[in-house]
Parts: structure tokens; sequence; C-alpha cells
């Protein structure tokens, strides 16, 4: 008899897929007592996008969250999602924030480690997985599973030996697209048991429909563990619900052992809790989405945008985009569809259909995966798409943290002069996320209302210029400049040409740096801001030769598409 553990998603993955990460701690804690009762193998609980939410949305502070989830639970391991030298954010972090991060989320209640890469490069997750050992927590290290004619279940069975040489204590087979068949989890299951000596766990989201299926084929292999969330939060982009893969186990030799009972309390729990957030539960993430079987893309990356181009009777933009999809994925070496090469393909893919022309516009976090700043791409990128973003330049070939200055001394110093820290773990939150975090830290930030993503147009034969896109769970606000407004502004017609020789904001996003001064001779091409949008950085450059004569947004600054930032003559 073989007890399969369950690790519970509920506080993290699953409100992250199905409610845009907006649970909130006050509606997290109540529950917990009753979950550590359950017998769960772990309760994932921070990490992943919930740290970014807490202060961008929720003005509550994550370190808090999580000392408060680790009091109540005195029996179950607490589990986070850590993206290697990602950590939490979209970036490489160097060494020294890396550590201090790990450290930090062992010391503040963290017992076990779930580490990957988006890329399944190893040495993006040496640093992390090293350090969380030498706190004595269980590192789970990660395959990030996608489909692609160079993943392979060999492919995987050798990148889960070199994480056993790491050390790791078990191994998890992450789905995030729900893309595993019951077969390929069968064969790859059976080759992790015979060929490491790990603990193996099977994390699925229902996208394809698959996923309890695979559950089974996956007991049958031998898995360890399998995740799952609570029935009100399962399904749809979220993983099977626990009571029934507790029940169709029952009396079989990989019988949980968890109670139904028991279970059903915490169902009336989140009951309500999904009535709570009922306006912001997205129906269609909730609903199988069989097209990722056909575009091997996370079902839910473009849900609302479908839903507005439907309204709008245009669907056939959302072919083009659904198609573009694999094929820059493909230019990007084909790198599994996870935070954060999700974001970076997701994006770029909307931008070269909405945008007219292909890698026309470009962030520059594209510009970074093709120089090899997140790592290894798992094939080797386009090269007539490597020409045009980045010239002749020629990508790196060491380990992309290598690249790094340490970066912990100055971001106490900088937290110091701000007067912004108050613990440790303040100076942690500012290196990850410096715009935000210094809003949060100063006390400005404001918990958001919830309110629906999918507003709906009164006037059935508008256009809709914003859109929102959902990628990998997280919602982002992206509003559509009409096409080719570029040419449009050189004729001197549009909406856009209020101010002669004005620099515009081509998305919504925040201001993060402004490379001139008023006064400043700039060249036409050259960087003169840079705007975050959609949590990626893009360069606005300056349309023509000219003087900087006007400056009209400062660093830290919302603005929306179309909003002139400079003006330049
Ligand atoms: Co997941």
């Amino acid at each position: 008899m073989k007890n399969t553990k369950i690790t519970e998603t509920a506080l993290r993955d699953a409100h992250q897929s199905l409610l845009a990460t907006r649970m909130r701690t006050r509606d997290i804690i109540p529950v917990i007592e009753e979950l550590d009762e359950i017998g769960y193998f772990s309760l994932e609980a921070w990490g992943g996008a919930t740290f970014d939410t807490c202060i961008r949305y929720l003005n509550e502070d994550p370190w808090e969250r999580l000392r408060e989830i680790k009091e109540k639970a005195t029996r179950t391991p607490i589990q986070m999602l850590l993206r290697g030298q990602n950590l939490l954010g979209y970036k490489n972090y160097p060494d020294d924030v890396v550590t201090a991060f790990v450290e930090k989320s062992y010391e503040n209640g963290i017992d076990v480690f779930r580490i990957f890469d988006a890329l399944n490069d190893i040495r993006n997750m040496e640093q992390s997985i090293k350090v969380a050992k030498a706190q004595g927590a269980h590192v789970q290290g990660t395959i990030s599973y996608t489909i692609s004619p160079v993943h392979t279940i060999d492919s995987y069975v050798d990148f889960a030996k070199k994480l056993e040489e790491l050390e790791c204590d078990s191994i998890c087979i992450k789905d995030m697209a729900g893309l595993i068949t019951p077969q390929s989890a069968y064969e790859l299951i059976s080759r992790l048991k015979q060929e490491t000596d790990l603990l193996v766990d099977l994390h699925c989201h229902c996208t394809s429909g698959m996923a309890p299926i695979t559950y089974y084929a996956a007991c049958e292999a031998g898995v360890d563990i399998l995740d799952t969330a609570i029935s009100p939060i399962a399904g749809g982009t979220s993983q099977p619900p626990t009571e029934s893969i507790v029940a169709a186990l029952q009396g079989t030799e990989f019988d949980t052992g968890l109670d139904l009972k028991l279970l059903n309390t915490i169902k009336d729990y989140f009951n309500d809790i999904r009535e709570e957030y009922g306006s912001i539960l997205d129906p269609i993430a909730e609903q199988i989405d069989t097209d990722v079987l056909l575009y091997q893309i996370p079902g839910g990356m473009l849900s609302n945008l479908v839903s507005q181009l439907k309204e709008q009777n245009a669907l056939d933009r959302y072919q083009d985009v659904l198609e573009e999809m694999p094929r820059t994925r493909k230019d990007m070496g084909y790198p599994p569809l996870v935070t954060p090469t999700s974001q970076i393909v997701g994006i770029q893919s909307v931008m070269n259909i909405l945008g007219g022309e292909r890698y026309k516009t470009v962030s520059n976090e594209i510009k970074d995966y093709m120089r090899g700043m997140y790592g290894r791409p798992p094939a080797k990128v386009n090269p007539d798409v490597y020409k045009k973003i980045l010239g002749d330049e020629k990508p790196i070939d060491c380990r992309p943290a290598d690249m790094l200055e340490d970066e912990m001394e100055k971001y106490e110093k900088l937290g110091e002069d701000l007067g912004i820290i108050k613990k440790d773990e303040d100076v942690l939150t500012l290196a990850l996320y410096p715009q935000v975090a210094e809003k949060f830290l100063k006390g400005e930030a404001e918990e958001e209302e919830l309110k629906p993503k999918t507003p709906v147009s009164e006037d059935p034969l508008a256009i809709p210029t914003e859109y929102n896109v959902e990628v990998d769970g997280d919602v982002f606000d992206v509003k559509i400049i009409p096409t080719g407004y570029l040419q449009v502004e050189e004729t001197d017609k549009g909406p856009f040409t209020a101010v002669e020789g004005a620099v515009t904001s081509t998305m919504q996003g925040m201001v993060l740096n402004i490379k001139v001064q008023v006064g400043d001779k700039v060249a036409k091409g050259s960087t003169v801001a840079v705007l975050e949008a959609m949590k990626m950085e893009n360069d606005i450059q300056a349309e023509k030769d000219g003087v900087v004569t006007q400056i009209l947004v400062e660093k830290g600054d919302a603005v929306s598409a179309g909003d002139t930032i400079m003006v330049i003559e």
C-alpha cells in the first residue's frame, strides 16, 4: 500500500489561477488551523505571484502573511514556489540577494522550497537550492514541463538527475499549462522512480481537462505527491479538486488516507471565499480550454482578450494572436511557458499582431532573453529575429547571474536613506521590486478594490483599445494604440499629435526612468525614458532628432497609452 500524499494549493496557486492572486491575509488566516488538521504533505501558501500582489495591490506585507500562517500551522510544512535566480521577480538577481532572500524565507516559516527555472537551466537554480539545503529545508527541484521537438522524456530524466546531484529531496513535474498526457506522465514518472531516489510530485493544471486522468496514471507509475486544490477553487486553470482525487483513490493501493468529512469543512470555508471574491472570478479561467492541446500555450493566457474580441465580433484577431504564440515561442528556442517566459512570449505575440509588424516593438526583457540573460534557451533562437532585435551583438555564454554585481549593500543604503527600513526583510522587498516596494514601504500603497476584470462596453460598435491580458494567472491591463500611429503623427493627423514633437507612451504603465533632462540634445532612436508595462521594461525612444524642451512626467508616475511623456523640438 502506497499512501499518496497531497499538497494543497488553495492558498497560492489556486487563487493565483482563478482569483488573480487577490486572496487577502485576513481571509487566509482563519482557515489555517483547520487546514493544518487535514494531514497534507504540505500547504503551498507563499511565493509565485503572491508576494508581488501583496505589495502592489493589497497593501499587505508578504513577510507578515508568512509569519502569521506559520504561527497557526504547527504540523503541516509550509511550501513556497521560488523562481530560482529570479526569486519572486521577473529577472535574475545577484547571488547575495538570492542568498539573503532564501535565508529569510526559511527563517520566517518556509519548510519546502519548490524551485524552478523557466528554461530548465540548472545554473539558474544552483544558488537557491544550495542555500535552501544549507538551512535544512526540504528542496523540491522542479522540471518546467512543456512539449516541443527538443523536450523529450530523456531530457527531463537527465535534468532530474542533475537536480539529484544538487541534493534535492524531491522532484516536481510542473505542468503549468495542463499539457502532460496520462501516457507521458506514466512514462516520465516511471523513469524518474527507476533512475533517481527522489520523491516525485506531479503538479498539473486542469486547463485541458486531462489532469484527473493523468493523476491516476501518475499513481500507477508510483507518484508520491499530487497537487490539488479544495473544490470551490479547483478546476479550469487551477488544480484538480482535492476531495475528488481523495475520493477516487479511496480503497485503492494509492489511498491518501485523508478524511473527506474534514475536507468538507475546508470546502465550506472556501465556498464563502468564492462568494466574497465572486466579482473577480473569471468564468473563462474556470472552463476547460482545449485550444491548449493544439497550441500548447497556457489556456488562461488570453482568456480576457478572447471574451472582448468575441463581444466586438472581431474573433479573427484572436486567431491571429493564438497562432502567433507558437511562432514567437519557436523563434525564442521553445522556452516552456511559465513566469517569466510566458509573459515575454505572450506579450511579444500580442505586440507582433497588434503592432502590425513582427518584432517592431520589443520589450527590454525579450532583448535580454535573446542575449542569454535569462539562461540558455532550450533550442537555438531564430537568427533572423536575433539580428532584428540585437544586430551584431553577441549573446553571453556564462551563467547569467555571473554578470551581476552584489546589490544588498546598495539597497540597505537606499532603504536607510529613504527611512523606510523597519526590519531586515524590508531590504529584500526593496531589492526585489524597487519601484513598487518604495511606495509600499513608505505607506503610500492602497488596498485595491475587488472589481471585475472585463467591463462590458455600452456601445456595441465600439472597438476595444484596452484589454486585460492574463498571463499565467497574472492579469495585465493593456491599452492598444491604433496601428501605425507613428506614421500618422508624421503626416500630422490623428489623436496623438496634439502636442508637436510629443513623445508619447504606447502603453499604460509606470515611468521607471527618465534618461534625459530639459535642454538635452537627443538623436532619433535614442532611449529617452523607460516605461514598465505588464511587468516588462520598454524603452521609449525619440522619434526624431531635437532638443528636449519639456518633461511632463516624473519617475514613478503612472501613465496611460497616448500620454505625453516629453516634448522634443
Ligand atoms: Co501551477
